[in-house]
């Protein structure tokens, strides 16, 4: 190895520390609920406050290594390079430094560090368009640099301009891309960095955020900021030369005990080799998903579900090549003890809890895909059959699956839709997704009605009125515990569009004091503009956070937490506002008896 994942890490970090950085570390993988992304996609995202205006505690400079999620391209974890867990090189200047010094260091970076030969580095910039002019600014450093001007492109907005998701409110800009051939052999005349050969591999960019995506159009921030990411894993390969993932060491010891266990060779064999790779992203993922600060398990929905067809998908390839299927415990504890052991020493401390919910897991899939395997195969005969029979009546079948027996394997089985996909494809057969997705549609909504029957929480509707004296309900319920102490806990809630009532355990009649200091704490509240996140995770971790609760055993297994920053943090279904500052003037309008030891009041928002 020409360089190590160690000294990769180290390298960044200790040049932009040495550039007046703050290393402030790596957060969640899991979203915080406030951006609507289940997990973190980019670097930038748990700083999005900051590049929006905010004051950062740790300065104006910052960088970091950031773990990524992303799961759009599952289905090309397989091939050399895809991965569904990534890291992202960082380093943000919010408000201070601009492209001038921007373009500098990253250039310093790539080639003195990095030794990259400033004559081949292809960039490109923005070329503009109606909502920001072309950037010849950051054109004209980078040929200052030395960058030659025939490796300098102007691109439109689909090539060099990030935002995250296109949600509203989110920073965004034009960006700068940074290009480096992987050879010097051209596969045609015309070969550049937009040639499909792919001879060139973007290696990171450069993006300078200083618009607000609104409903139509942009808006410029107050400050203009500099967003870096750098792929961790793509950079990795590149600086070895090599254009496989799996070679490096952040994958190598666990392709090794792989080649061991099955007395195989790595890329040997097509289909092997694409089953080493799935398990080995498919485990890395699984292990820092489950040892995450906010660790999540498998379940039946959200983020928890991305998990399980996560796992199940590195199990199905397991049973595939012959793997023992402990042998997956084996290579997360890889993971754990020697490939992250230094980056993520959290790990470390999580892995009896990693390795039962991994085993947990096997045995819960192992025992449905024998059983789905077996109605998988009825499936297929029967659409044979029927492929017989239809030869002598002239109707033509194709040789698909239909939406119901594919969601029957999901139902019943617990086959993600890819799987039976996969599966599928193997078979020489395809699947009707569209009709997979009508029968889950159908099935949700009928779910949807139970479970709005058995966990009513006092909302009868959910208008804007309505969702704000929800998230007034629950400061009302942790002011009270302040006001009153521990013991003042939710007995019941009704809300409409009018008012809030709330009944809790109390064995006195609040004073007026008491009343007064409830109503200016959550007031308090609510001027401190409060953000308001949700996040869900396993009921028993939800009560283990602290989370407030009621009939803790009517809850599903998987429930959401609405976490109100340090006021209140409570199992809840929602819907809740975003910020406490949408709720207006919290007032209490009456404090009466409902019962023997429980108190209620009713209060308005103004
Ligand atoms: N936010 C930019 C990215 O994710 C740096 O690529």
């Amino acid at each position: 190895m020409k360089i190590t994942s160690k000294e990769l890490r180290e390298k960044w970090l200790n040049f932009y520390k040495e550039r007046g950085h703050e290393d402030i570390g790596a957060v969640s993988l899991i979203g915080d609920g406030t951006t609507g992304v289940m997990f973190n996609v980019a670097g930038m995202q748990p700083l999005m406050p900051y590049l929006l205006g905010e004051k950062h505690p740790k300065g104006t400079r910052l960088c970091n290594v950031q773990g990524c999620i992303r799961t759009i391209d599952i289905e090309s974890v397989g091939d050399p390079s895809h991965c569904t867990f990534f890291e992202m090189m960082g380093n943000w200047s919010l408000g201070d430094y601009f492209k001038k010094e921007k373009t500098a260091w990253t250039f310093e970076l790539l080639t003195k560090e990095f030794k990259l030969d400033k004559n081949k580095i292809c960039s490109t910039v923005f070329e503009g368009n109606e909502s920001a002019p072309k950037d010849d600014e950051t054109a004209n450093y980078l040929l200052e640099l030395g960058i030659k001007k025939e490796n300098i492109f102007f691109e439109p907005k689909e090539d060099n301009w990030w935002e995250l998701d296109g949600t509203v409110g989110t920073p965004c800009g034009p960006d700068n891309e940074w290009f480096y051939p992987l050879t010097d052999e051209k596969c045609c005349d015309s070969c550049d960095i937009n040639c499909k050969c792919g001879r060139y591999v973007e290696i990171g960019n450069d993006v300078y955020m200083q618009y607000e995506k609104l409903e139509n159009g942009y808006r410029p921030l107050k400050n203009k900021n500099v967003d870096t990411g750098f792929g961790f894993e793509r950079m990795l390969m590149f600086l070895n030369g090599v254009k496989d993932v799996y070679v490096t060491d952040l994958f190598d010891k666990v392709i090794k005990f792989m080649e061991n266990t099955l007395n195989v060779k790595y890329l040997e064999d097509e289909n092997t080799t694409k089953s080493m790779r799935i398990i080995a992203d498919h485990m890395r993922t699984t292990v820092m998903l489950i040892g995450d600060i906010n660790g999540i398990v498998p379940s039946n929905v959200g983020a928890g579900y991305i998990l399980r067809r996560i796992m199940r998908r590195a199990i199905r390839h397991a049973r595939k090549i012959d793997l023992n299927l402990n042998a997956l415990c084996d290579i997360a504890k890889i993971f754990i003890e020697e490939v992250y052991n230094q980056a993520y020493p959290l790990l470390l401390g999580k892995e009896e809890y990693i390795i039962s919910e991994i085993q947990k897991e096997i045995e819960k899939f192992n025992k449905a895909l024998e059983q789905g395997l077996k109605e998988f195969d009825k499936v297929i005969n029967g659409i044979e059959r029927h492929k017989e029979f239809a030869q002598k009546t002239g109707e033509i079948v194709k040789n698909e699956i239909n939406g119901k027996s594919a969601f029957r394997l999901y139902d019943t089985f617990g086959f993600p839709l890819e799987l039976t996909i996969e599966i599928a494809e193997e078979k020489g057969y395809s699947v009707d997704s569209e009709g997979f997705n009508e029968a889950f549609k159908i099935h949700q909504e009928k779910s949807k009605a139970v479970q709005k029957g058995e966990f009513k929480s006092g909302l009868e509707n959910s208008g804007e009125m309505t969702t704000k004296y929800h998230t007034a309900t629950h400061l009302l319920n942790a002011a009270l515990k302040l006001v009153i102490g521990e013991t003042s806990h939710q007995m019941g809630s009704n809300i409409t569009e009018e008012r809030l009532r709330f009944d809790f355990a109390c064995d006195h009649k609040l004073t007026p004091e008491e009343i007064n200091k409830v109503e200016e704490i959550v007031n308090n509240w609510i001027k401190q503009d409060l953000t308001v996140s949700c996040e869900e995770m396993s009921k028993e971790k939800a009560v283990e956070s602290g989370a407030e609760h009621q009939f803790i055993e009517r809850y599903p297994d998987v429930v959401s937490v609405y976490t109100i920053e340090n006021a209140s943090k409570e199992i809840c279904t929602g819907p809740h506002v975003k910020k406490t500052g949408e709720l207006g003037e919290f007032k209490i309008t009456k404090e009466e008896a409902s019962s023997s030891g429980v108190r209620r009041i009713k209060a308005i928002l103004k």
